[in-house]
């Protein structure tokens, strides 16, 4: 599942001892296992050979530019979301055709770029921005291949903030307005083509039943309009695979394309599927240091050099982590504690109420697991704090692949008055 192990009581990535990346490279610090990132890649695509499907890594996950040529190299397109996304991009040589663009708030200016660099798809998620996209290619002289992103108002059983298809929810457009859309623009709007549908219907989903019933309503929205004369060739799936983060038992590869195959077979459509987290999530842990152990009448609590702008799941979605020293000789006392960082906010922890050992002090080296997602992507410099630096580890080898910020890349954009 994946490569990092305990081995005598210590933590390795692969062959390293993260504990010495800690030592020589400093913390807080993301460690990802390039085997586990190319093994998850490769489950999702032998999950799926039959069909064969433009498996696009979701960028927004984890953008680093080592994360995503790994993937680029080993066949996957790219799902981006921005024009900073798009820039990535194309700064790892992924190939134009692979890549799809999904946001309910394109601008002209990311339009244009994505537009002249020949992208496959734009996911549309409104009429406004339809047209916009029709405007920017007339005046660019192409045809712009186009999907309309539907809203099939379908829960998810997932957290509320990465619920993306109830009706309630921003994104995509609900299937009456697509179908309505799709017939009466087809041909009107000279400088797009409506090929394809696509469909995501939120993140950390671990059963394949909400997956399924948002397809069927794909697969019966793209008949009735083959029907009406629509050319759908492609149907997109998104992401939102769940992984292990405690005790969820998510589907795995092969059940989720075991599931979904059956409904598109025969269908005479290529299929795209956009994972993130399912790929990188538990490829990648946050070493910490701890700063101080602080005794209270009410609690323990752990203080370490990582903080909410590091990590920002436990603070933003309550999410759980698991938390282990990357060296244990005795660590069989425990005792519970919050994890906390040095931010100035109570909603700064990583944990609460976490059995941890009770032997562990300052200078002692933590690993929050399965951070490989959402984690240094959404970090931030909140506190003016510098980012940190990110690690790839191969075999016995590791390379530092995103330098930690220094003081000066803080305010390298600002100026005095
Ligand atoms: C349109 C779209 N596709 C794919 C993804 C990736 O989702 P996940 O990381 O859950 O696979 C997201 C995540 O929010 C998304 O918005």
């Amino acid at each position: 599942m994946h490569d990092f192990k305990l081995k005598n009581n210590k933590l390795f990535c692969e062959n390293v001892p993260v504990e010495k990346i800690a030592g020589e490279v400093g913390t807080p610090a993301y460690v990802y296992s390039e085997r586990t990132l190319l093994d998850h890649f490769n489950k999702l695509k032998k999950a799926f050979a039959k069909i064969q499907p433009l498996i696009c890594y979701s960028m927004k996950a984890n953008s680093n530019l080592s994360i995503c040529r790994v993937l680029a190299k080993a066949g996957a397109g790219i799902d981006i979301v921005s024009g900073g996304e798009l820039y990535r991009a194309r700064k790892i040589g992924v190939n134009s055709k692979k890549i799809v663009y999904a946001s309910v708030g394109k601008t002209l200016e990311e339009i244009e770029a994505a537009v002249r660099f020949g992208i496959l798809f734009f996911n549309v998620e409104s009429i406004p921005e339809m047209q916009a996209i029709n405007t920017v290619a007339r005046r660019l002289k192409k045809k712009q291949l186009i999907a309309i992103r539907i809203n099939p108002n379908v829960e998810a059983r997932t957290h509320k903030y990465i619920t993306t298809a109830k009706s309630e929810n921003k994104f995509g457009i609900d299937i009456q307005t697509a179908k309505k859309m799709i017939l009466s623009y087809s041909g009107e709007f000279e400088n797009i083509e409506i090929c394809a549908i696509h469909v995501h219907i939120g993140s950390q989903i671990e059963q394949v039943g909400p997956f399924i019933e948002a397809l069927k309503k794909s697969v019966r929205l793209i008949e009735e309009l083959r029907s009406k004369g629509a050319r759908i060739t492609h149907l997109n799936i998104g992401g939102g695979l769940g992984i292990i983060y405690n005790k969820e038992r998510p589907q795995t590869a092969d059940e989720y394309a075991r599931a979904v195959m059956p409904l598109i077979e025969k269908k005479n459509l290529k299929l795209i599927l956009e994972p993130g987290r399912f790929i990188v999530g538990n490829a990648g842990i946050l070493l910490a240091k701890i700063t101080y152990i602080k005794d209270t009448p009410v609690k323990r609590f752990i203080i370490i050099d990582a903080a909410m702008n590091d990590l920002l799941r436990p603070t933003l979605y309550g999410a759980y982590h698991e938390i282990i020293p990357v060296s244990c000789a005795k660590c069989e006392k425990k005792k519970k504690a919050d994890v906390v960082g040095p931010v100035c906010e109570s909603g700064d922890f990583l944990a609460k109420g976490r059995s941890l050992p009770l032997l562990l002090k300052s200078g002692d080296i933590l690993a929050i697991m399965s951070a490989g997602a959402y984690g240094f992507s959404m970090s931030s410099n909140y506190n003016s704090r510098r980012r940190a630096a990110e690690i790839l580890v191969n075999g016995d080898k590791y390379r530092i692949i995103r330098k930690r910020e220094s003081y000066s890349d803080l305010v390298k954009n600002e100026m005095t008055a």
